[in-house]
């Protein structure tokens, strides 16, 4: 986890752009990567989330260019990396830049006039920690281009939406990741000190207050570090086998199937299998509902039981967590967190808990501890706070 200041990495930026491009950018542009409070593996299925936005940003020098060539550095990756926008494709640039070229790409594809850019990055979201990196990556990206080349799409949230749709394409079709759309619409649309309650059926979005440092309650974060193989694979599992289970139902998607009509839904289902997938779908659409209901209510007891809820579902019916997941969860509710869930895709990650400000250290180094009996890679904890959107 990086310690450096926001104000630190604007200027580490500038000054890595002008010794890699030999000028001064034109601006910077940051977005944030996020958690998802609740609302796992809802999104491709029309469902609900409700993500924050996090501090940790990744940051985008960039400047125009006279021609369509975008040339490409990262503090995170080593060397230039340099595609014509004509070429961009699922095979070219490959690798990370393919996300930073794939939304101009998107931009274009949608009728906008973009050129060229030299662009330079440089993050605080730690990469594959499932907070998010490449969606905080295309929307810095997104939002750069935005204001290079006058598209005005961030001065409203119907713009911010447009470009969200325009990074959730980058990822799918050039990075080649087939990701739903929270993450990006996270990093464009979540307000400071709020949740976003977004609708991925009908687009729409509210802001639901989320401040728990005002009840003594911190939210802590937990890099799990932990790497599985076939991790890819198992998120298209997962979203071909909940989009089969809609076609068998009848439905367009799993969010049709209303918690009241599960039970006769799942006896349509042919294997327990898709019936446990279709269970922790509808049901997990419901609990984020509720902690909205409850997060309004002030009643952190209820979102704590959801959060563990919510865990329960995703290992033991969706089958998306891993041993560091449910360690690091158990221990922190063990230590007094009132709920404990994995966020994000799975299969390793990070994990959140609701705890009190002043048990967080030692929630934290309770999970450490814990990893270091099972012999697991040391886990990096932190608090955050729901912070501001992409600009
Ligand atoms: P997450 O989005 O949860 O961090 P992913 O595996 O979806 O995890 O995305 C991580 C990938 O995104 C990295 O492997 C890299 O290709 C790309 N990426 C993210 N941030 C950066 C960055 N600052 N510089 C270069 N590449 C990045
Ligand atoms: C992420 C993915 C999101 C969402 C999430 C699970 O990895 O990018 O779109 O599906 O997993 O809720």
């Amino acid at each position: 986890m990086s310690e450096r200041t926001p104000a630190e990495v604007v200027d580490a930026v500038s000054v890595a752009f002008e010794e890699a491009f030999g000028a001064a950018p034109a601006g910077v542009w940051s977005a944030p990567g996020r958690v998802n409070l609740i609302g796992e593996h809802t999104d491709y299925n029309g469902g609900l989330c409700l993500p924050i936005a996090l501090p940790h940003r990744t940051y985008a020098a960039a400047a125009r260019r006279d021609d369509d060539v975008l040339r490409m550095v990262s503090a995170q990756q080593d060397g230039v990396v340099e595609v014509g926008l004509d070429d961009v494709s699922p095979e070219r640039p490959g690798g990370w830049a393919s996300y930073v070229a794939g939304v101009l790409w998107a931009l274009r594809r949608d009728g906008l006039t973009v050129g060229g850019l030299d662009v330079l990055v440089d993050s605080t979201v730690p990469l594959g920690a499932g907070l998010s990196s490449s969606a905080a990556l295309e929307c810095a990206v997104a939002s750069a281009a935005s204001d290079l080349f006058s598209l005005d799409l961030l001065d409203s949230a119907e713009g911010r939406a447009r470009l969200a749709a325009r990074c959730v394409e980058a990822e799918n079709v050039i990075a080649g990741a087939p990701t739903g759309g929270m993450d990006q619409s996270a990093s464009l649309l979540c307000d400071e000190a709020a949740a976003l309650l977004l609708d991925c059926r009908s687009g729409e979005t509210r802001q639901v207050p989320f401040d728990l440092d005002a009840a003594g309650y911190v939210l802590l974060v937990t890099d799990t570090r932990a790497e599985h193989a076939l991790v890819d694979g198992q998120y298209a599992a997962r979203r071909e086998a909940c989009e089969q289970a809609a076609r068998d139902l009848g439905v367009e998607t799993l969010r049709e199937i209303d918690p009241s009509g599960l039970d006769v839904a799942l006896e349509r289902l042919g294997s327990d299998e898709v019936r446990r997938r279709v269970r922790h779908v509808v049901t997990e659409i419901d609990r984020v509902t509720l902690t909205v209901a409850a997060l309004e209510a002030g009643d952190l007891d209820e979102v704590g039981r959801l959060f563990d809820a919510s865990h329960a579902s995703l290992r033991d019916d969706y089958e998306v967590s891993c041993e560091e997941l449910d360690v690091a969860t158990e221990t922190a509710r063990s230590e007094g967190a009132l709920g404990a869930r994995m966020t994000g895709g799975g299969f390793g990650g990070s994990c959140i808990a609701i705890v009190r400000a002043s048990d967080a250290d030692r929630v934290g180094a309770a999970i450490a501890k814990a990893f270091e009996a099972q012999g697991f890679t040391a886990p990096v904890s932190f608090t955050v706070t729901a912070s501001r959107p992409a600009d």
